[in-house]
């Protein structure tokens, strides 16, 4: 008895206004497909089938190989849709049916929808909701029980009127699937093979219909439009919030945090308003993130401080270090323990020693510096020379004077000191002082020029 997916995903998607198919859109840093696929995962299903029809190539592009897909070249409806994946199905297989654009489906509500199944009864997730229009209606009979379900546009007024909707989603036993799948029509006035038509068969063959309800209507909801996706990018923000607080982050305002991707926290993080997270990120205990920054694919050791305004891509940060306010740690950027990073300096594929500080105005590129070495207000390495570039090596203990730029490739030895203002080209070794700055000049009584007496 294995489990097996069906994902419905060949729909057009048309009021997204989109060259990109409609689950390929992202909600918190995620295809909305994914999502789904995400949510699934739970149920440790054998095959993961999904119908995929408009936008095939890209959806299959992006997707990889996670999941089984089958083409619907036609979208005749609903039915249709799952009745591509028949040949696939087994008769002792138990099969869930998702909506590859219905992201927030927790997995608890997948688990009991699948509870429901036995060879005598079919499950199905359905909602009250204040407004149902355009849903399908939930037809119970005067026991409660399912009877079946009427699409909007099949309705009459009383069944209108009906707020208790399908969602779409519903688990069935193989045999019993195949079964009810094996004569649907298009008799309806949308001309579509409803998957929905199966419920009104079921019961006419004595096998039950057993619903359950999700904890919340985010769970259930569809995107098909720019503003639903809005939306719903709230709802997985706010859950996402209240995910990290639960696990101990303290978030100065949840409703302005937004994680795309995966956030992983320690304990006594603090982070501070308008901050971004994307790709996978983690935060080491009693990190503090300033107002303002921005981090993807970031590690950040224990007690790391960034102040407002940095921005971190594919770097890892030390214990202990504090960064900002307005940093720029770039890809490649391996900042030590107790490192000091400061305002408008910028760092690119570069390791950075235990204790040491780029505090000002610099730029700092395909470099290495050893521990507790100094780089003055406003250094420049040179890494590019048009064409290629080029390496800066430095020992522990060195001292940068101020304004001094570093022509790539060039090594300054441990404890070595560069003065202020100094173009270095050439290597430097252990301890020595170099120095390029011209000779002071003094000119005593020196007259400004004056503008002419009028
Ligand atoms: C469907 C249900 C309706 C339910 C609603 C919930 C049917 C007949 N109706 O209506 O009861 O209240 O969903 O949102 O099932 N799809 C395909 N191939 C097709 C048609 C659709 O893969 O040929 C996919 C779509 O990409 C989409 C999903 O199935 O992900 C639902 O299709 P959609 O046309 O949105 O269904 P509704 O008419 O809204
Ligand atoms: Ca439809």
């Amino acid at each position: 008895m294995s489990t097996k997916i069906v994902v419905l995903a060949a729909g057009k998607g048309t009021r997204m206004k989109s060259a990109k198919p409609k689950v390929l859109h992202c909600l918190a840093g995620t295809q909305l497909l994914q999502h789904v696929l995400n949510n699934v995962a739970g149920l440790n299903p054998e095959t993961v089938f999904t119908v995929i029809g408009h936008g095939a190539e890209q959806v299959v592009s992006e997707i990889g190989d996670a999941v089984t897909f089958v083409t619907q070249e036609q979208q005749l409806g609903t039915g249709h849709a799952v009745q591509q994946v028949v040949p696939n199905i087994d008769d002792a297989d138990r099969i869930v049916i998702a909506y590859g654009d219905v992201p927030l489906t927790r997995p608890e509500t997948f688990a009991s929808l699948l509870a429901c199944v036995d060879s005598n009864s079919i499950g199905l997730l359905t909602v009250h909701l204040q407004d149902p229009t355009g849903y399908g209606r939930i037809v119970r009979d005067e026991q409660g029980q399912v009877r079946c379900i009427v699409e909007e546009k099949d309705a009459n007024d009383a069944q209108k009127a009906i707020t208790e909707v399908n969602t779409g989603m519903l688990a069935a036993e193989g045999k019993v699937l195949k079964a009810l799948l094996a004569d649907l029509d298009n008799n309806n006035a949308q001309g579509e093979y409803y998957l929905t038509d199966i419920f009104a068969k079921a019961v006419t063959q004595g096998i039950a219909v057993k619903t359950v309800n999700p904890s919340a209507e985010w769970e259930v909801a569809g995107v098909n439009s720019r503003i639903q996706l809005a939306e719903l990018e709230r709802v997985a923000q706010a859950n996402i919030a209240q995910s990290l607080m639960a696990n101990g982050v303290t978030l100065a305002d949840p409703a302005r945090i937004d994680v795309r991707g995966t956030l992983e926290t320690g304990s006594d993080v603090f982070i501070d308003v308008n901050c971004v997270f994307e790709g996978e990120v983690s935060l080491a205990d009693d990190v503090v993130i300033g107002p303002n920054c921005v981090l993807k694919n970031a590690t950040l050791g224990e007690g790391v401080v960034l102040q407002a305004n940095t921005v971190i891509e594919d770097a890892t940060v030390g214990a202990g270090a504090k960064v900002g306010p307005f940093a720029r740690l770039r890809p490649g950027t391996a900042l030590s323990e107790q490192t000091h990073v400061g305002n408008f300096v910028e760092i690119k594929n570069a390791t950075v020693g235990t204790g040491s500080k780029v505090n000002h105005l610099s730029y700092v590129g395909d470099t290495d510096i050893g521990a507790e070495t100094n780089i003055g207000a406003g250094t420049i390495t040179c890494n590019y020379d048009g064409a290629n570039k080029h390496r800066t090596v430095m020992g522990d203990k060195v001292f940068i004077g101020s304004n001094s730029s570093l022509v790539a490739p060039v090594q300054i030895g441990d404890g070595a000191t560069v003065g202020a203002g100094s173009v270095i080209t050439r290597d430097v070794e252990a301890e020595q002082l170099a120095i390029t700055r011209a000779k002071q000049k003094v000119i005593t009584g020196w007259q400004r020029p004056r503008k002419p007496a009028k």
